[in-house]
């Protein structure tokens, strides 16, 4: 884990929290634009769609069009705000799983390539959108992630298309009057572990085949999308995957199965966590300390509602005071302000313990952050800063009480 954070000191931390409130997320421009480099340099030959759901924040964005990324949005609404950023049609790919009329309507009308999974979606979006381009997102039955709700793929999973019925969706493509012009999948995300890297790899040169296949059937395809999932170093002595190894093992299978290089679909990928997680963090205040029976319970003003990874997966997030306290270490759990026993933050850390009003920094919480956040309990979502040429910039302001109870609206 590398943690630019800590090279903040405590003063400053401390005077925005005081001029902003807490509890806060703040994301640095320059993690964010290495992460980017990381990614293109193991997967030079690959375009990348950055998966918008991981961090929708409108700077982060902006950063990674810079880095003439595009986006994989999963929603009408991703979409649109994608689109509204500056990103080209031509650079979101939409993915849609279960959608509805309504949604399909949606995107229909934005022109983007649609990627389905779904006979019955394929079936009504072509209703719908006649000559419009789409994909198919399939499932090769190799799943895996950093807890089950996270596995994309496989006899427990809700997405993709199952090869049985494969050529009844070229059917209905042919039918509808659809171009088809990818391939997708996704195994799952947090994928870190030199087995997730096997699976990863397996499904990608398997979903090469498919294309292959399809490519015989229906003539060549524009693109084959692998899907995200690299993991990151979450735990202080944790590394972020090396993607040097996944880039090249891939690129040699596609050349492998596309000697020629002007017949070769191009390479997708879509990462989410990898790019954005450790350029974020969270900045709460230490609002109540109980101690009660042999436990320290360290009450923040940031809870599941600012961050719901470790209630959701058991996430393990860092937490440090960038102002520790002399003192014997103790034995914390560090939690919210949220009606709920779940409403945990960090269990059983060993750390000296804080004073209440003291700054506490959550790290590599810039993926699944804010994007989770919820105004459970009436409470706001956290505003987020974004520092970026010396500066920091507030941008996107705490929710105040009309937003979070629609009062007034
Ligand atoms: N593409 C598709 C179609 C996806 O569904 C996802 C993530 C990604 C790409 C990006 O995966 P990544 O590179 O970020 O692993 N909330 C969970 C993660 C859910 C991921 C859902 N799909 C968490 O906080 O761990």
């Amino acid at each position: 884990m590398k943690d630019w954070a800590r090279s903040i000191d405590a003063g400053e931390w401390e005077s925005l929290a005081r001029e902003h409130g807490t509890p806060f997320y703040a994301y640095d421009a320059k993690v964010l634009h290495d992460r980017c480099n990381d990614v293109s340099l193991a997967f030079s030959q690959a375009e990348v769609r950055y998966a918008m759901k991981a961090n929708a924040c409108p700077a982060v964005l902006d950063a990674i069009r810079a880095e003439g990324f595009g986006i994989d949005a999963v929603s009408a609404w991703e979409a649109r705000f994608a689109l509204e950023r500056g990103f080209a049609k031509d650079e979101v790919l939409y993915t849609g799983n279960f959608p509805s009329d309504d949604e399909l309507r949606e995107v229909a009308g934005m022109g983007l390539i649609v990627n389905l999974d779904a006979l019955s979606a394929l079936d009504r979006y072509g209703a719908m959108a006649r000559g419009a381009k789409v994909s198919i997102r399939v499932d090769l039955e190799e799943g895996a992630g950093h807890h089950p709700h996270v596995v994309t793929a496989g006899d427990e999973s809700k997405f993709g298309l199952t090869l049985d019925v494969l050529d009844e969706a070229l059917a209905i493509i042919a039918r509808r009057g659809l171009r088809l012009v990818g391939l997708h999948q996704h195994v799952g995300s947090g994928l870190s572990t030199d087995e997730h890297r096997e699976v990863w790899l397996r499904a990608a040169t398997g979903l090469f085949d498919v294309a292959l296949r399809v490519e015989r059937a229906t003539g060549p395809l524009e693109f084959v999308d692998v899907g995200g999932g690299f993991g990151v170093g979450y735990r202080e002595d944790e590394r972020t995957v090396e993607l040097a190894s996944w880039g090249s093992a891939l690129e040699r299978a596609r050349i492998e199965r596309w000697p020629d290089p002007k017949r070769r679909p191009a390479l997708w990928i879509e990462p989410g966590r990898y790019l954005v997680a450790e350029c974020g963090v969270l900045v709460t205040r230490v609002s109540t300390i109980k101690r009660a029976r042999d436990r320290v319970w360290i009450g923040t003003d940031a809870g599941m509602h600012s961050l719901i990874r470790p209630a959701m997966y058991g996430s393990y997030h860092p937490v440090y005071a960038p102002r520790p306290r002399a003192g014997a270490s103790e034995r914390c759990f560090i939690v919210g302000p949220i009606c709920e026993s779940g409403d945990v933050l960090a269990e059983e850390r060993t750390m000296p313990v804080p004073d209440e009003g003291d700054v506490l920094i959550i790290g590599v919480a810039g993926a699944y952050g804010y994007a989770m956040a919820s105004t459970y309990n009436l409470r706001a979502r956290p505003a987020e800063l974004f520092f970026e040429r010396d500066e920091w910039k507030v941008v996107r302001e705490r929710e105040r009480y009309e937003h979070v109870t629609g009062n007034g609206v």
